[in-house]
């Protein structure tokens, strides 16, 4: 298990000394109806990239909670732009959450879900082609898969040329994955939001301003806000906070015992 520099919770109630991956993963949790987290890291000044990336904006603490949240999911939603543009790499955990895995009761590995209409996607790309798990492509009703994608995950249709949103998400819950957790990209996050199918956002802030140019974590059509209170603000070392906000009053319930740091 990775393990990052001091993170410490400042709000609500402030917790003196650093956060355990087993408190970090209770703090975090696993809920008990179908949920949907999202997941980002952005500037103090609202940007999603720098230097056209996400990885400059991240650093150990962040990369602590994105595993962590990882460990925590049964699937795992990332747009086909974001998986083309990062060059997503197959899911793994390492041997202590997989094992803290085992004891709840999940999958080894959660499975990757990838939303795309266009199904311009390369089935050597190592995110399909070394999957622990198969994995799933959520698309719409048209398109034609290049060559050699259904040797390495399955298409799930949802009717139409773009994903029903709605639709997808039930689908993936009718086969078991309840707790979703999606790393975006931003067209993804605004449709999700436009949907109202958003139950969580993680935010990593990141103390630099990137100036102006990159987008924001939400791109798209304009859609209505939505409230979502704060439940909770950790700190780490050098100034990164990472909040936690979610519809659900309490939270999720902790998420029992957890792979010790
Ligand atoms: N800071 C962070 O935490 C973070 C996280 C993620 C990404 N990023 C950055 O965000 C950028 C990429 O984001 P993006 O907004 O351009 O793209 P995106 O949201 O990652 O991907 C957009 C693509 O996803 C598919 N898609 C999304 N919604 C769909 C729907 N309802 N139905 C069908 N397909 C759907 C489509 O794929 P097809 O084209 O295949 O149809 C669409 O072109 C990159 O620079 C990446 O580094 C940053």
């Amino acid at each position: 298990m990775s393990v990052g520099g001091p993170i410490e919770r400042v709000w609500p109630a402030p917790v003196t000394g650093p956060l355990t991956d087993p408190e970090l993963a209770a703090l975090y949790g696993r809920a008990r109806h179908p949920h949907l987290r999202v997941n980002f890291v952005a500037s103090a000044d609202g940007a999603v990239t720098l230097d056209g990336y996400s990885a400059g904006l991240s650093g150990e603490p962040d990369k602590r909670v994105f595993g962590l949240l990882r460990m925590l999911c049964d699937g795992l939603v990332v747009a086909a732009g974001t998986l083309r543009h990062e060059g997503y790499r197959a899911v793994r955990l390492g041997e202590a959450r997989r094992a803290w895995r085992r004891e709840q009761g999940l999958a080894e590995y959660p499975t990757l879900v990838v939303v795309s209409g266009s199904l311009d996607l390369d089935p050597a790309q190592a995110c399909f082609a070394d999957a622990p798990v198969r994995p799933l492509v959520l698309t719409g009703g048209a398109a034609e898969p290049p060559p050699g994608l259904t040797e390495v995950a399955d298409l799930v249709r949802c009717c139409g040329e773009r994903v029903d949103l709605a639709a997808g998400l039930a689908e993936l819950r009718r086969r078991g994955l309840g707790q979703l957790l999606c790393e975006g990209g931003p067209h993804l996050f605004g449709a999700l939001t436009a949907a109202d199918l958003v139950d969580e956002l993680c935010l990593t802030v990141a103390p630099l301003l990137a100036g102006a140019g990159p987008g924001r974590i939400t791109a798209g059509d304009a859609s209505p806000p939505r409230h979502l209170p704060l439940r909770h603000v950790l700190a780490a070392a050098g100034g990164v906070l990472m909040l936690r906000y979610a519809r659900d009053p309490g939270g999720p319930p902790p998420a029992g015992a957890a792979p010790a740091a």
